[in-house]
């Protein structure tokens, strides 16, 4: 019965828009020793809005284009602003899962150029908001969970639109595109729900082809 938990499967969250459960949970051990491996060379850090607010999820990225908002804006840069060097090297792991995700929400050929690395803790919220600093809307969002549950906000074109909640478990990965790909999201504040090996943590993966 616990094992049916685990199960893979795929639920539609509108057109465009899939969530596939327990989609990375196979490959757990190599996301996270590249977890590792990234924030070694590019440490988690919070960010500042063009607000001038310190956003409460920490945040690094890897790949050829790093996601960084400072008090000029938003924007993608290839240089890591913390350590003057470029973004570490997407690990092979991630680049494979994101391709294969996408492929398996309906999007063939998806080769994301950046990955947003995201640290939730207990209290942690992400406000609704759209993707819309890439390039080429053409591609979709792939989303991947890791650690601590969270409830996934997933909105509509206008901010206003009903969100549906979505808990998202460790492994879950949601894709958004097509129809889907300015639509509103975000995360509601996390619990203190510690993950067996994670702990009070929750690391979120976000896939983009932001050039
Ligand atoms: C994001 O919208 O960038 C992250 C969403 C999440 O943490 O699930
Ligand atoms: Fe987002």
């Amino acid at each position: 019965m616990t094992e049916d938990l685990f199960e893979s499967s795929v639920e539609s969250l509108g057109p465009g828009a899939v969530w596939l459960r327990a989609f990375a949970t196979p490959h757990e051990a190599a996301l996270l020793a590249g977890v590792n491996e990234v924030t070694a060379q590019a440490p988690l850090r919070h960010m500042v809005t063009p607000g001038g607010f310190r956003m409460s999820v920490a945040m690094s990225n890897c790949g050829a284009l790093g996601w960084v908002t400072d008090r000029t804006g938003y924007r993608y840069d290839t240089i890591d602003p913390d350590t003057g060097r470029p973004w570490p090297c997407m690990p092979a792991a991630f680049s494979q899962l994101a391709t294969e995700a996408a492929a398996a929400a309906g999007f063939e050929g998806f080769v994301p150029d950046a990955c947003l690395l995201n640290r939730y803790e207990a209290g942690t919220r992400l406000s609704l908001h759209q993707d819309r600093n890439e390039r080429d809307m053409r591609w979709p969002i792939v989303s991947v969970s890791l650690g601590m549950p969270a409830v996934f906000l997933f909105g509509g074109a206008k901010r206003a639109d009903k969100a549906r909640r979505v808990p998202l478990a460790h492994g879950d990965v949601v894709v958004w595109g097509g129809p889907a790909r300015l639509h509103y999201h975000g995360v509601l504040p996390l619990k203190e729900e510690a993950h067996p090996f994670m702990g009070a943590c929750r690391i979120n993966l976000t896939f983009r082809k932001a050039g």
